[in-house]
């Protein structure tokens, strides 16, 4: 190609991305206030990318092999790209970045992806450049940086020569080298023997050229920065140059905390002795703003290198500001705020011990290198050998014959000397400081002796002395090129230094990147030299596993590599991201969590140096360890990781699995004849996949061979050679296919060459068509069932029946519907629907009365190996036994990817009424969170604990444990009574006890009487008890579940239910007690409330008014179902209580839906008596009338945080628990806290906890002897915190994601970002300290009671809510509807508004919620039945 005409820049980017026509073409908007009129769209018809939207993830996407990409845009994109940038490795991509912000800073800071990075600030340098750039982007298939000054190339410069651009062709160009290339443009002037080197990376080149002349000093542009040889370099430079000044532009003066460094700095550092020997003495980076006076500067420059003390952080010109440029340097803030929490781990384990030798935390990412903190430790290292030697030299008493107590000295420094050589853990880390400590101040007041002097001149000052934890802190491109680099260095100089090297690359990065293992494995390299401590951890999956790899990596006397794991796509990701991300990567294997520690090696093998934290690992770590012989002493040594180990490397459990199924699939076959049915299904929520098995069975009754699979097993080659296909889809999320029928959907869609031509298919929808009620959404109604119907028409299969759309909203839901279709579709088979035998579905009632009490197969299914997962009919029983089965939502995708099963683990809940724990009890529960659930606890809405995260092999040791201290799981969950929750009230025992009292009776007496329990996990002795007195203990217990069966008058025992019957409740029951004025366990909202009224003059509680019927479980959309508020049965006393409760729950057992789940609540059941009849009822089985409602005054459902004391004298705190979730942070160890905060209380015998149903939890009965330690534990760990805002205070959400099945949307990972950005706003409006109860839900479930909160937030679909306004402060009156499916981004501007207005406009004192009522944003809810009217148009 030859360009003859006068050409500007674009024309002539233009003309060089079309040296290879495959171009294709991307160029990013440009930034608004830059002030330059650029214009990166150079060909006229590239592909815009947003900056706003994550550009380089697009063209990452996209770049692969034999494809040339071309991308424009401008350097803080660049910048933000960083983490996609390691993607484009492998790939022919030209990146052209101007550098609008005149910020060269960028230029090294992109340095170790080591991509070819050429400058240009002229055209000609762009068109020579430019070449070179996609020469090499083709022939060596990589990627190529061209940074380009845009503003500096005036745009009315021509480019008038003629000039020969050639065409690259992929196949036809050889690998190419930049050898020869020119890699420093040299101005000419100085003369042939120069003492000084100006390097310059700025645009001011030109305009140096004459004043360099002047100075006698060389002046060279760096024109390609990478490749880069210092050796070359060097080569190149005139013998005569002994100062070299680096000038580098830049938009903003350089903070002076990381004065003087740059990681352009670091490429002359890397090799110190290449430079001493071509004497060259000084090098100094100097930045340059915007210049007005070239010459000046210059000068100033090159008088500063040459003077005798040169200052290092010299910043000439002004500032560049803009917007951009602000942003810029918040974006590389944000970037280290991210991996801060490492640095943060260290500081807080360190302490004064830690010295972090690279100042990785510095404000300024640019500061100093790992090189460079490398390089100062030797240094500091070498004076210490010499301090070393000098004192071992000087261990004679004789020699410090003047100093009293010689003896003593000699003593101590031979101490010292000693420690120099030991492993120091922090402890002794501590008292090898003080020994230090005190040997200095002894030297000091002895300076009259000669040998003292002579320690001294090596030890100035204590510093030389002191025992530090030395880190270097770098990024995992630190540590590419493995052999050469920093890593390789730390490891074989056996010194005791420390490397935490971040990786911060995500792994679905990584999983899309063609070739996956690109980068060398640092913890495998170190693992070879055997003398290396070694430890992959990752901040957002083990807390603990991390700090215990920072501590034993410190004691450890040589060498230490820490690899830590922190993916994220941008600075603007948040830590779910962070975390969804690191799980993944953890359970995929790609980051195992490890430890190896060479001091546990021995010749035996017995003591292993290799610790498996996590249970996959990947392929290259399991050869490492096949190799050493360690995987087989580490499976040796614990059973369970064989398992685990197994399941990475061999999927036995899918094997099994498969061989399961083909068994039954064979035996389904079997005596079958007829046409072959296939039937597929995708669903969510077990709608779809019920009714596609319910049809098979159907087809069986009938003698047709029918089979039904996931839309997952549909091999799509096979599809066409299949005869009958009926396919049921549901729809999730916007109108998409369930999870289960997307790859499938995607492989259709995508198939162009399908001949369906011989198939016959049938498709049923289940949608609901107010799911997406306004009106332009009406197309995401069955969106996937209408879709595949059409795909497949397309495809020239022919339907069997018309497309059937299933609709919620419809009288029977999806079977209305489903009635008319499903006879159609035997028509056309040639079945005569009467022939069908129907199977009566198996329901929970079912499921119950056959189950033995409670027992069904659950002692099989634990024990069943290859599955984690238990049967259906099971997962309904173990909730009696409060354990949910639950998996990981996280990582079912990447799971399925793999080919394995959901994790499947237990939710176990803990009985605990009146939710007081003793320290015992807490420790215990503290200890199995970290054995076998997920290392948190979580306080629940019921005021008792809950863990997460068991595994079905430790589920029973976990409840036997639980129960050696006396806690059962028994009815925490299941058709029956829950726990029973009481008001905490720490300032007045006397009523505390008497209702804490009431609460256990409650909960002993309604306790199912099944010895199921006992017989499934506390009967007998087991392996794994801690105690063999946790049989007996078990057995002599007061309370809790029943041991023994009834003997009948035949003497045989049997179990016998005389209050529930063998079919127990329809549904769940609850029951709460308050005590006015407070209502922290929201009295309305459970089966039974109950408010205390207290004789004031002596605090005896005289008996309770009594409201049944509240309940706070909804389905959206679904009108059936409401939120409903207790409604008033009367007063009763406090010896009637439990016959007053006996007669609700008989009238709810006998007259509770036991067809309709979703109508099953007592609430419905009143509703369905009308509440006279019903409270009649209960009278009548009462046998007493209940007194009228006494009076009472209720003020908030909150709990109030800080110390009070009661009438007796014991202290009591309640400590903010944000959501519940106990759980160590590197800012809270709030975990741990607790833990520390029990063991005291255990040791000195005061204290207790309670929990409450906001989520949080007292340190309870401290006396005064003990308050001031505890309270210094509390502050040591972050406990004693009660400087929170108002909204914070009041905010309370359920588990949702990820480990709840039923949640739509996160809850508890969201709202606590979502407090921080309310408080914002409350603060703009000075309402900081005004409470507002608000709650968040990932369902319409109502787990943490959000229908009566003031605001609440209602999981629809992933980062979708529906937004609810107007409860009660107190939780006396229900709230409402206010806006459908309201995006999380646009939260803040639906609720902004209205807390402006109830800021202008409110009434002294008055709440939010009594405010959106009073002004008419929402109408009130007065009864649940009335939920559903009023709601205004515009909510939707
Ligand atoms: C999170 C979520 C999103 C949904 N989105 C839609 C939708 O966009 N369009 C629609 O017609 N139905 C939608 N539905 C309704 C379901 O498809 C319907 O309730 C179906 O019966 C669920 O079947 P399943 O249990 O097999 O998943 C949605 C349901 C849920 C829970
Ligand atoms: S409210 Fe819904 S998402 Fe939240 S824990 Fe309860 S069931 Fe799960």
């Amino acid at each position: 190609m030859t360009l003859t005409t006068a050409a500007t820049l674009s024309r002539v980017l233009a003309d060089l991305s079309q040296l290879n026509p495959q171009n294709k073409v991307y160029y990013t908007s440009v930034t608004k206030d830059t002030g330059v009129s650029s214009e990166y769209n150079v060909t006229g018809n590239g592909i815009q990318l947003l900056t706003s939207q994550d550009p380089f993830d697009n063209v990452v996407a996209h770049v692969g092999d034999g494809v040339l990409t071309t991308v424009t845009t401008e350097q803080l994109t660049a910048l933000k790209a960083l983490p996609h940038l390691y993607s484009l490795k492998g790939s022919s991509t030209v990146v052209n970045i101007d550098l609008n912000l005149q910020d060269y800073s960028i230029v090294p800071t992109f340095k170790d992806l080591g991509y070819p990075t050429f400058i240009s600030n002229d055209l000609d340098t762009v068109v020579a450049h430019g070449t070179l750039a996609y020469q090499l982007a083709i022939s060596n298939k990589e990627p190529v940086f061209h940074f380009i000054n845009f503003a500096a190339v005036d745009p009315a410069t021509v480019y008038n020569q003629e000039l020969d651009l050639p065409r690259f062709q992929f196949e036809e160009l050889a690998a190419f080298e930049l050898e020869n290339a020119e890699h420093f443009k040299t101005y000419p002037g100085a003369s042939a023997s120069p003492s000084t080197l100006v390097i310059n990376l700025s645009p001011y080149g030109p305009q140096f050229a004459p004043v360099a002349a002047k100075l006698n000093a060389l002046l060279v542009d760096i024109a390609i920065y990478r490749p880069w040889t210092l050796a070359q370099f060097l080569e190149a430079l005139p013998g005569s140059i002994r100062k070299i000044a680096i000038v580098e532009g830049s938009s903003k003066a350089v903070s002076t905390t990381g004065a003087g460094f740059d990681p352009l700095l670091l490429d002359f550092f890397d090799n110190f002795n290449a430079l001493a020997e071509r004497k060259i003495d000084q090098i100094i980076l100097s930045n340059v703003g915007r210049l007005s006076d070239a010459e000046a500067a210059l000068t100033q420059i090159v008088n500063n290198v040459q003077g005798a003390a040169p200052e290092q952080s010299l910043y000439l010109g002004e500032d560049i500001c803009s917007s951009s440029t602000a942003e810029y340097s918040e974006a590389i803030k944000n970037v280290i705020n991210l991996e801060a929490a490492y640095i943060k781990v260290l500081n807080q384990l360190f302490d004064g011990n830690l010295n972090v030798l690279n100042e990785y935390g510095n404000e300024c990412i640019n500061t100093k290198s790992p090189e460079y903190g490398f390089g100062a430790f030797l240094h500091a290292q070498s004076d210490r050998e010499a301090l070393v030697a000098q004192v071992k030299k000087s261990l004679d008493p004789a020699l410090f014959s003047t100093v009293p107590g010689a003896n003593e000295l000699v003593k101590l420094l031979s101490q010292w000397v000693s420690s120099t050589e030991a492993q120091l853990n922090e402890a002794q880390l501590n008292e090898a400081n003080d020994l230090a400590q005190e040997i200095y101040t002894i030297l000091q007041g002895n300076q009259d002796c000669e040998a003292v002097l002579e320690l001294l001149k090596l030890a100035p000052s204590v510093e030389q002395l002191l025992f530090r934890s030395h880190w270097l802190i770098g990024s995992d491109a630190w540590s590419y090129d493995l052999g050469n680099s920093g890593v390789h260095h730390v490891i074989t100089s056996k010194k005791n230094i420390n490397m935490l090297i971040i990786d911060s690359e995500p792994y679905s990065e990584v999983a899309k990147r063609e070739s996956k293992v690109h980068k060398k494995n640092v913890g495998l390299y170190a693992m070879n030299f055997h003398d290396v401590y070694v430890a992959s951890v990752a901040v957002y999956s083990s807390y603990t596993q991390l700090l215990t790899a920072f501590i034993e990596a410190s004691s450890f006397n040589g060498p230490s590599v820490i690899l830590a794991y922190l993916p994220y796509h941008s600075e603007r990701d948040t830590p779910i991201q962070v975390l969804k991300e690191t799980k993944n990567a953890i359970e995929s294997g790609y980051w195992p969590l490890y430890r190896y520690d060479p001091r546990k090696e021995d010749d035996s093998g017995e003591e292993l140096a290799f610790t498996l934290d996590s249970s996959v690992i990947r392929k290259e770590l399991q050869d490492f360890l096949d190799r050493e012989n360690k995987l087989t002493l580490l499976t040796r040594q614990s059973a369970e990781l064989a398992r685990n180990i197994e399941l990475s490397a061999t999927d036995v459990i899918t094997r099994k699995q498969e061989k399961r199924a083909k068994a039954a699939y064979d035996e389904l076959l079997e005596g079958l004849s007829g046409p072959p049915l296939h039937i597929y299904y995708a669903s969510d929520g077990g709608n779809g996949s019920a009714l596609a098995t319910r049809l098979a069975k159907r087809a069986a009754s009938v003698g047709l061979k029918a089979t039904v699979l996931s839309m997952d097993d549909i091999i799509l080659e096979d599809l066409a050679g299949e005869e009958n296909v009926v396919f049921f889809t549901s729809t999730a999320g916007q109108g998409e296919f369930p999870q289960d029928g997307k790859t499938f959907w995607e492989e259709l869609k995508g198939s162009t060459d399908l001949d369906l031509a011989s198939l016959n298919f049938a498709v049923f929808g289940l949608g609901d068509s107010q799911y997406w009620p306004r009106k332009e959404d009406a197309r995401y109604f069955n969106k996937p069932a209408k879709d595949l119907f059409g795909r497949l028409e397309l495809l020239t299969a022919k339907p069997l029946a018309p497309l059937g759309l299933g609709d919620d909203q419809d009288a029977d839901g999806f079977q209305t519907a489903y009635s008319e279709w499903e006879p159609k579709l035997w028509e056309s088979l040639g079945v005569s629907a009467d022939d069908m035998v129907e199977e009566k579905p198996y329901t929970n009632e079912d499921m119950k009365i056959n189950s033995n009490f409670l027992r069904g197969t659950i002692y099989e299914g634990l024990h069943d190996e290859s599955t984690l997962n238990i049967h259906p009919y099971d997962a309904q029983l173990t909730k009696f036994h409060g354990c949910y089965i639950q998996d990981d939502r996280d990582v079912r995708e990447i799971r399925k990817l793999q080919g394995i099963e959901p994790l499947y683990s237990f939710m176990c809940r803990v009985r605990l009424p009146g939710g007081i724990a003793t320290p015992d009890q807490w420790l215990i529960m503290d200890q199995l969170a970290d054995e076998t659930g997920n290392g948190t606890m979580k306080v629940t809405t019921r005021a008792t604990f809950q863990l997460h995260g068991i595994f079905k092999k430790d589920i029973k040791h976990a409840i036997r444990a639980m129960n050696s201290k006396l806690l059962d799981s028994l009815a925490a969950c299941g058709d029956v009574n829950r726990n029973v929750m009481v008001s905490a009230l720490p300032a007045n025992a006397k009523i505390h006890k008497q209702i804490s009292k009431m609460g256990y009776d409650i909960s002993e007496y309604f306790l199912p009487n099944t010895t199921a329990y006992y017989d499934l996990w506390l009967q007998g002795p087991d392996k794994r008890d801690e105690d063999p007195n946790w049989e007996k203990l078990f057995q002599t217990r007061d309370g809790g579940p029943n041991i023994k069966k009834t003997k009948l008058s035949d003497n045989s025992l049997v179990d016998i239910e005389p209050l529930y019957s063998p079919v127990y409740l329809p549904r769940k029951f609850k029951v709460n007690i308050t005590v006015p004025p407070y209502n922290d366990v929201d009295v309305w909202s459970s089966d039974i409330g109950m408010i205390a009224i207290v004789d004031p003059a002596t605090d005896i509680v005289l008996g309770y008014n009594m409201y049944a019927g509240g309940g706070m479980g909804t389905t959206h959309n679904n009108k059936k179902t409401y939120p409903r508020r207790g409604s008033l049965l009367g007063f009763v006393e406090p010896e009637d209580v439990i016959e007053a409760i006996k007669a609700v729950f008989i009238v709810q057992r006998d007259n509770g839906s036991r067809t309709d789940r979703k109508h099953a609540r007592l609430k419905y059941t009143i509703d369905d008596m009308g509440v006279d009849v019903f409270n009649a009822k209960v009278e009548e089985l009462f046998g007493k009338k209940f007194g009228p409602e006494r009076p009472f005054e209720i003020q908030s459902n909150c709990d109030y945080f800080g110390w009070v004391k009661d009438e007796n004298g014991l202290n009591h705190f309640t400590a903010f628990v944000e959501n519940g979730r106990l759980v160590d942070t590197p800012d809270k160890p709030q975990k741990t806290g607790f833990k520390k905060v029990a063991e005291y209380m255990k040791e000195h015998g005061s204290g207790d906890f309670r929990l409450t149903g906001n989520q949080h939890v007292l340190i309870s009965s401290v006396t005064d002897e003990h308050l001031d330690n505890i309270k210094a534990i509390m502050h040591k760990y972050v406990i004693d915190n009660t400087d929170l805002s108002g909204i914070r205070q009041t905010s309370t959400s359920c588990v949702g994601l990820p480990t709840c099945g039923l949640a739509m949307a996160e809850s508890e990972r969201y709202l606590p970002v979502l407090i921080t950005q309310l408080e914002d706003i409350l603060e703009e409006f000075g309402l900081r300290h005004d409470s507002v109860v608000t709650r968040m839900t990932g369902c319409p479930n109502g787990c943490a009671r959000p229908w009566l909160a003031e605001l609440a937030f209602i999981g629809k679909a992933p980062n979708t809510y529906n937004i609810m306004l107007g409860g009660g402060f107190y939780g006396e009156r229900l709230n409402k509807l206010y806006k459908a499916s309201v995006k999380d981004d646009d939260i803040i501007d639906i609720i902004k508004p209205l807390f402006k207005r109830w800021a202008l406009e409110r009434n002294e004192g008055e709440h939010f919620g009594d405010f959106v009522v009073r002004v008419g944003i929402i109408k009130p809810t007065l009864e649940g039945k009335y939920f559903h009217d009023d709601v205004s148009e515009e909510a939707f």
